[in-house]
């Protein structure tokens, strides 16, 4: 099929990519002149495991372009929306004003028998909204709103061979043309197998509000035990081990920690909050408002800790960070808990030294104030305390008996959970987790 994919982000780039892999004919449009440069020439304009090399493989096929140009939509059957949806400067709402420029943008060009696909994260009632402007100008064609899970640092996989498809249609019905042209899309993984539920609108758009208030949820549902542990004495991530073997409860995403952050997360349980309210709904999700409050009180929290094990202040303290990015195998800094950290510690008097693999130049773009090393060793030398912010697997692989030989003073506060206290201890580190004795 002729598919084109509007706004190459984190989300646009891979599933251009993808959709390609998957056989179809597919033209990728940005309106940032560098990005297109850049993925024209089969390479990632960020840190994606897997993408750089199936740019390579596609492009090869000749089955993947790029360009700037908007016109270059026409002629494709199937157009995929996956521009951003920020959270609005001062509110909590999504700013929507890409979504609604790539509709605008690609309404010249539609023919008869297209369909749109909104696969951005978006307010409840905006696939609605964007269904009658396309009815409009051109009443042969259809929108579909069919919301994108996909995890950075796994998303060529999870575009590939997702957990499930939701397409949200006029009315809900399966008998909709609209799900059916997306199985002929996703054809190759709904032969593996891949379940796909229709819905209406409203639904597919809550789908994903949802889904990632849940994943918040019960992120800072085992930060709020952590908090507990450290007041009791207990050991949250033997907590997690415990109760996360209730397969009604399941282990994954309950790692205690310094919270969530990135793109999504933050800004989508915030977004949700502002839509509930404007539908009258706002007591429903007035319990997210206490997940981002447990999520933000972890960053005070790491200063607190930190300053604590400086002996009582940071002034002068040389700190060095482990990770910039938001989470590993990705360069995204956006909410980056542990960025955030590292410029409250700056800001309090400490000299900060951040090392990560792959964020530091966006690290470097949003907080210049911060010293950054690429090379871990140099970072560490002559270290006060150690923190371990971001889980890469070089900073969880660390050995504690060489890196002692770096620092000042062996102090390592785990941000994740993720070393062996014992190992470290024995070293000769003072260590402290989250949420751990
Ligand atoms: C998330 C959703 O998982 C994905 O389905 C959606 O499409 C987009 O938002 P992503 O933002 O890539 O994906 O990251 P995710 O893996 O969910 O992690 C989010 C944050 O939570 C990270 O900062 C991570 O470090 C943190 N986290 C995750 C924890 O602190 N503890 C956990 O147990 C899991």
């Amino acid at each position: 099929m002729r598919v084109s994919v509007i706004g190459c982000g984190y989300l646009g780039a891979v599933h251009a990519a993808c959709m390609a892999k998957l056989g179809h004919d597919v033209v990728g449009i940005d309106v940032d002149e560098q990005k297109i440069a850049e993925l024209s020439t089969a390479r990632a304009p960020f840190f994606e495991p897997g993408l750089e090399e199936l740019l390579g493989e596609v492009q090869a096929t000749g089955r993947l372009t790029f360009t700037t140009d908007m016109a270059a939509a026409e002629g494709s059957a199937v157009h995929f929306i996956c521009v951003g949806t920020p959270q609005k400067k001062g509110e909590n709402a999504a700013d929507l004003r890409y979504v609604d420029a790539a509709a605008l943008g690609l309404l010249p060009y539609l023919a008869d028998g297209d369909l749109v696909v909104g696969k951005s994260t978006v307010p409840v009632g905006t696939a609605g909204r964007l269904a009658e402007l396309i009815r409009d100008a051109q009443p042969g064609a259809h929108l579909a709103w069919n919301p994108e899970f996909l995890r950075e640092g796994h998303a060529v996989q999870d575009t590939l061979s997702p957990d499930r498809f939701v397409y949200g249609v006029p009315g809900g019905s399966e008998d909709h043309a609209a799900a059916g042209v997306l199985d002929e899309v996703y054809a190759t993984p709904r032969g593996m197998g891949t379940p796909r539920l229709v819905t209406d609108y409203a639904t597919a758009e809550l789908v994903k509000a949802a889904a990632n208030s849940f994943l918040a949820t019960k992120i800072s549902f085992i930060n709020a035990m952590a908090e507990v542990c450290d007041a009791a004495g207990a050991d949250v991530t033997l907590l997690a081990d415990a109760i996360g073997m209730d397969e009604r409860i399941g282990r994954k995403f309950l790692h205690a920690g310094i919270g969530f952050g990135g793109g999504c997360l933050p800004k989508d349980i915030r977004s949700f909050m502002a839509r509930a309210g404007e539908l009258g709904a706002d007591q429903a999700l007035t319990f997210l408002r206490e997940v981002d409050t447990i999520n933000m009180r972890r960053r005070t929290r790491v200063v607190e800790l930190t300053r604590e094990m400086c002996g009582g202040s940071l002034l002068g303290q040389r700190i060095t960070v482990l990770g910039a990015a938001f989470k590993p195998d990705s360069d995204d800094v956006r909410d980056s808990p542990a960025l955030s950290i590292a410029a409250q510690l700056q800001l309090q008097g400490a000299v900060v030294t951040v090392t990560d693999p792959q964020a530091l130049a966006n690290a470097a773009r949003r907080f210049p104030e911060l010293n950054y090393e690429l090379d871990i060793e140099e970072a560490l030398r002559n270290a006060d305390a150690v923190l371990l912010l971001t889980e890469w697997r070089q900073h969880r692989d660390l050995d504690p008996f060489a890196t002692i030989q770096l620092v000042r003073n062996a102090r390592i506060l785990d941000g994740r959970n993720a070393l062996d206290p014992q190992k470290w201890r024995a070293a000769g580190w003072t260590y402290r987790g989250m949420g751990r004795p």
